[in-house]
């Protein structure tokens, strides 16, 4: 998708992670590591993005993206607007469109856009005014782009060199938005093995993924991995009929501690959240040494200020 660079090749939206080439991916994640700051450190406090104003418009429930890109604003002296889509005039029938120009018109930089429907962030970012920036915060099952960079950043950050590397991406892929984006970004900056893990319910058709391992069952799945990454099933992108029962999921699927002996002896274990704790993972690998759960929240905060930072710099 062209239309999120700039004639200069800056990046203008952020809409997906898909044919962004490796140095632009891996300036963002430079920069983002120059934001992350330990939990006893003071958070960055700058004015980098004084006189911009950024909107959140959330369309789907969101904890840590809504949250983190908020306080990736604010830490860089931007001015927030925070609208629930449930309580906005799209309930009463207004379009997205015209709830952007609405926005625009009270002077507006930065859209970050949570969307159930396929397409909607594109629409959007192919009519706002040409100082608007778009970037999306979760597009139906397709992209979460900021997901997929702070994923990336807490590898490298854990692991060094993605070239060595085997990434398991475990669960609901068919639904995942995560997934994807995870898969661009690890694809683009080199990963040596990238294998999704999943029942067939929930393994993509053959012609997404390209490139990557497939596996139907855990064990093999997570055999030797240095990254496992576990994921949520997407019952609300799918039929409340073909949602699995929670056991049987659980012992078929789910992280226990027993299965993580099969990964590399320090193989890291992530999840996005929200976690549903005792079927995709058990409590104890979530809250054991192996988790890097915490550490990908941080990483969203520093992963999001370079994101509002790069799409507004030219300003
Ligand atoms: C994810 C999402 O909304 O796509 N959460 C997140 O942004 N960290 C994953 C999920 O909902 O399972």
């Amino acid at each position: 998708m062209s239309q999120q660079l700039r004639q200069d090749g800056s990046l203008r939206h952020l809409i997906t992670l898909e044919g962004l080439d490796r140095t632009l991916l891996e300036r963002l994640l430079d920069r983002a590591q120059t934001y992350v700051r330990t939990l006893d450190e003071r958070p960055i406090n700058a004015q980098l993005l004084r006189g911009i104003t950024v909107a959140n418009l959330f369309g789907e429930p969101s904890t840590r993206t809504r949250a983190s890109f908020e306080l990736a604003a604010r830490r860089l002296g931007a001015e927030v607007l925070n609208l629930e889509v449930h309580l906005s005039s799209r309930t009463k029938g207004e379009t997205i469109l015209d709830t952007v120009y609405t926005l625009q018109a009270m002077h507006l930089d930065v859209l970050v856009l949570r969307e159930a429907e396929p397409g909607v962030p594109a629409l959007v970012a192919a009519h706002v005014a040409p100082h608007v920036s778009v970037v999306s915060a979760g597009e139906a099952h397709l992209s979460h782009p900021t997901q997929g960079l702070l994923d990336a950043l807490t590898i490298r950050q854990r692991k060094g060199d993605l070239r060595r590397l085997k990434v398991a991406i475990v669960g609901d892929i068919e639904h995942s938005r995560v997934a994807r984006s995870a898969w661009h970004a690890l694809a683009t900056l080199g990963t040596g093995e990238i294998r999704i893990v999943a029942p067939p319910a929930f393994m993509p058709g053959p012609a997404d993924f390209a490139g990557c391992a497939r596996h139907e069952t855990i064990d093999a799945g997570i055999r030797g991995a240095d990254v496992i990454m576990m994921l949520r099933i997407q019952k609300e992108r799918m039929a409340a009929v073909s949602v699995p029962d929670a056991q049987t999921y659980f012992s078929q699927f789910g992280l226990s501690s027993e299965r993580l002996t099969l990964a590399a002896r320090d193989a890291i274990v992530m999840h996005p959240g929200p976690m549903n704790r005792g079927i995709e993972i058990q409590s104890e690998v979530a809250d054991g040494p192996q988790s890097v759960i915490l550490q990908q929240v941080s990483n969203g905060v520093a992963v999001r200020m370079a994101v509002l930072e790069a799409v507004t710099r030219r300003r």
